[in-house]
C-alpha cells in the first residue's frame, strides 16, 4: 500500500525553515473559502488573528474580541483542512489574569477549535505564561515590539524600539520568549536595524509585520493585502489587489440588473 505523505506544515519544518534560510510566508485569515484559497496558494503559517475584531467584526481595536470569537474563526479555518500550520491568537484578558486561566484557554483553542498552535502578546512579562503553556505540549508563538493589545499604553498604534533603552528592552523580551519556550516570534513595528538584530541573535525565527526585509518570514492581515478594508492604511502594508472595488462593481451591476428586470434571466430559471 502507498503510503499517504501528509504536507501538513509543523512548528519543526517552520524552525527548520530558519536554518535553511528559507523565508516563511503567513497570513492571518478568519473564514473557510479565504482558508482554502490560502492553502491552495502554499501559505505556511495561517494565523486567526484578534485583527478578526478590527477587520471583519468593526471594532475599533482588538481589546474587545472575545475566545469565542476566535474560536468560531478557529473551527472555521481548520473546517478547509489546510496544510499550512494553524495558529489560533489568545485574545485580550484570556491568558493575563492567572496561569490557570491561560491554560484552559490556551487549550480550548487547541481542544475544540483544533490550532497547533496558540499565540500571545508579550515578552519578559509573559516569560512564565509561555512556558506554563509549552509545558502543556501546545507550541506557542510569541509577538513583541507594537502589540496592538496594549494600544493605551503605547499611546496609539506608534513604532517601538525606536531609542536605546527601549529597543534594549526588546532585545530583552526576544531572549525572554525564547527562553520560555516559543517556537517563533512575531515583530511586530520595530526598527529594520532590531529586527534584523533579533534575527540574527535569536535561534528561533522570527515573523515580522512591518519589520523590515530582514525578518525570517512575515505577516501581514488578509484584508489589508486585499485592499478589502481601507479603514487604515500602514506604511508596512502592500496591497496587493483591490478586491473593494471588484465587489463594488458586482453588486452595483447586479442591483441594476435585478432593477431593470434583466435579472433573472430564463437561463437562470427553472422550467
Ligand atoms: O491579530 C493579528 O492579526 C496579528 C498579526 C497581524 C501579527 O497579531
Amino acid at each position: 500500500m502507498e503510503a499517504v505523505l501528509s504536507r501538513k506544515k509543523t512548528i519543526l519544518e517552520i524552525q527548520n525553515m530558519k536554518t535553511s534560510g528559507e523565508k516563511i510566508s503567513a497570513l492571518t485569515c478568519y473564514d473557510f473559502p479565504t482558508a482554502c484559497i490560502l492553502d491552495d496558494c502554499g501559505v505556511d503559517i495561517i494565523l486567526v488573528g484578534d485583527s478578526v475584531g478590527v477587520v471583519f467584526s468593526g471594532y475599533e481595536n482588538t481589546l474587545p474580541v472575545t475566545m469565542d470569537e476566535i474560536l468560531y474563526h478557529t473551527k472555521a479555518v481548520l473546517r478547509a483542512r489546510p496544510n499550512a500550520l494553524v495558529v489560533a491568537d489568545l485574545p485580550f484578558l484570556s491568558y493575563q489574569v492567572s496561569l490557570q486561566e491561560a491554560r484552559l484557554n490556551c487549550g480550548r483553542l487547541v481542544k475544540e477549535g483544533g490550532a497547533e498552535a496558540v499565540k500571545l502578546e508579550g515578552g519578559e512579562n509573559i516569560a512564565e505564561i509561555i512556558r506554563t503553556v509549552v509545558n502543556m505540549d501546545i507550541p506557542v508563538m510569541a509577538h513583541i515590539g507594537l502589540t496592538p493589545q496594549s494600544i493605551h499604553r503605547m499611546g496609539g498604534y506608534r513604532v517601538q524600539g525606536k531609542r536605546e533603552p527601549e529597543a534594549e528592552k526588546l532585545i530583552a523580551d526576544a531572549f525572554a520568549v525564547q527562553e520560555a519556550g516559543a517556537f517563533a516570534v512575531v515583530l511586530e513595528g520595530i526598527p529594520l536595524k532590531l529586527a534584523r538584530k533579533i534575527s540574527s541573535e535569536l535561534s528561533i525565527p522570527t515573523i515580522g509585520i512591518g519589520a523590515g526585509p530582514y525578518c525570517d518570514g512575515q505577516i501581514l492581515v488578509i484584508h489589508d493585502i486585499l485592499g478589502l478594508c481601507d479603514k487604515y492604511s500602514p506604511k508596512f502594508v502592500k496591497k496587493y489587489a483591490d478586491v473593494k472595488s471588484l465587489i463594488s462593481a458586482a453588486v452595483s451591476q447586479y442591483s441594476q440588473e435585478v432593477k431593470a428586470g434583466e435579472f433573472p434571466g430564463e437561463e437562470h430559471s427553472f422550467a
